[in-house]
């Protein structure tokens, strides 16, 4: 038996510990392990793809990024302009198919997000083989309680705030933190919790800066001079402004700036000196936590067994601490996003954060 493994989509810490599960469960079947490069754009004749054994993985699971390498456009992408979902063409497929027919691969790993997995659905739907493995930072996967990456990404956060909250407090300033969160805002809320912001705006629940600004005066007059705000990249601004850097052609927008543009808002409605951070890729890059290490590992496991039961079609997921599986198409086009009312979101107000609604 043969079973393929390839990440698509943007990457995130913990991919290389699911290649590590995935490489570890499938040796202890006899199975060989095939890794695509490139995501799906590996499939492609002649096949960029190489040979994992145990040897080869030793020390992955510490390591961020992907071994395999990974990328959100290409030939397979099936998220364009404002979401839109587009299907593979049949002749891509069909090139593709025969790659994986040519190497005798009698299941293919799938990890990626919600736009990889709804190729990955189109492909079982065709008859491939596939599980699939959810990945996304965002956590945003309606079928999966947790993503690996998330930690990872929210722990970033943290280190930043601590870092702005110095600073901010030497400067009597407001500080604004963007982070990623395309469509839903879990990094904000939990990375604003956990690392003591004031303010938290996120893409589920609209905001008014007047809001806020009255809750900063509020501060002040209370002795608080500084204030430290989050705001998700994919909030909108109280006008419904997406704040986008380009519109990527054959893929998904850009978002960023909605943190330069909070702050400037805020620093002429409060007249305090304002700065704004955008933490970026900084949130996607290095070295998973132990939380995503061990998730990811348990994902790839997973994907081993479903692949030994034949079970595609399917995606691993994690709930009520245990990981599981679900059919993919139950798993795809559905996001998990905050809820206004829920009890993540009344904690945070309780302890005072305002969230601008
Ligand atoms: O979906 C994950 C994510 O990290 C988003 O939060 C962000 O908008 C996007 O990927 C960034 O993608 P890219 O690396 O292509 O700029």
């Amino acid at each position: 038996m043969k079973i393929g493994i390839l990440n698509s989509g943007g990457d995130c810490p913990g991919l290389n510990a699911v290649i590590h599960g995935v490489v570890g469960a499938a040796d202890q079947l006899g199975w060989e392990v095939i890794g695509f490069r490139d995501g799906f754009e590996g499939l492609l004749p002649p096949g960029n793809f190489t040979v994992l054994r145990p040897k080869d993985t030793i020390g992955i699971l510490k390591m961020g990024g992907t071994i395999l390498g990974s990328t959100n456009k290409g030939h397979f992408a099936a998220k364009v302009g404002k979401g839109d979902i587009a299907e593979v063409p049949n002749e891509i497929v069909a090139r593709a198919k025969q790659t994986m027919d040519d190497l005798g691969v009698g299941a293919l790993v799938i990890v990626g997000g919600d736009g990889s997995l709804t190729t990955g659905l189109q492909l079982y739907r065709e008859g491939w083989p596939v599980i699939g493995v959810p990945k996304t930072i965002d956590n945003d996967l309606s079928a999966t309680a947790f993503t690996f990456g998330f930690d990872s990404a929210v722990s970033t956060v943290v280190d930043a705030l601590d870092r702005l909250h110095t600073t901010g407090e030497s400067h009597k300033r407001v500080m604004v933190l963007e982070v990623m969160g395309r469509h839903a805002g879990w990094i904000a809320l939990w990375g604003g919790i956990a690392g003591g912001a004031n303010v938290v705006l996120i893409p589920e629940m609209p905001f008014s800066l007047e809001k806020v600004r009255d809750f900063i005066n509020h501060r002040d007059a209370q002795g608080y001079h500084s204030t430290l705000v989050v705001v998700a990249e994919g909030a909108r601004m109280p006008d419904g402004d997406l704040v986008t850097l380009d519109s990527n052609e054959g893929g998904e927008f850009r978002l960023g700036g909605i943190g330069d543009r909070v702050a400037a808002k805020l620093q002429e409605l409060t007249g305090k000196e304002t700065r704004a951070c955008t933490l970026g890729h900084l949130q996607r890059g290095g070295a998973p936590t132990a939380l995503d290490r061990i998730l990811g590992m348990r994902f790839g496991v997973m994907a081993v067994k479903l692949a030994e039961a034949g079970s595609f079609g399917r995606m691993v997921s994690y709930q009520s601490y245990h990981v599981d599986s679900v059919p993919i198409e139950d798993a795809v086009n559905q996001l998990r996003l905050v809820e206004p009312q829920s009890e993540l979101v009344l904690a945070a107000k309780a302890v005072g954060i305002c969230l601008g609604d």
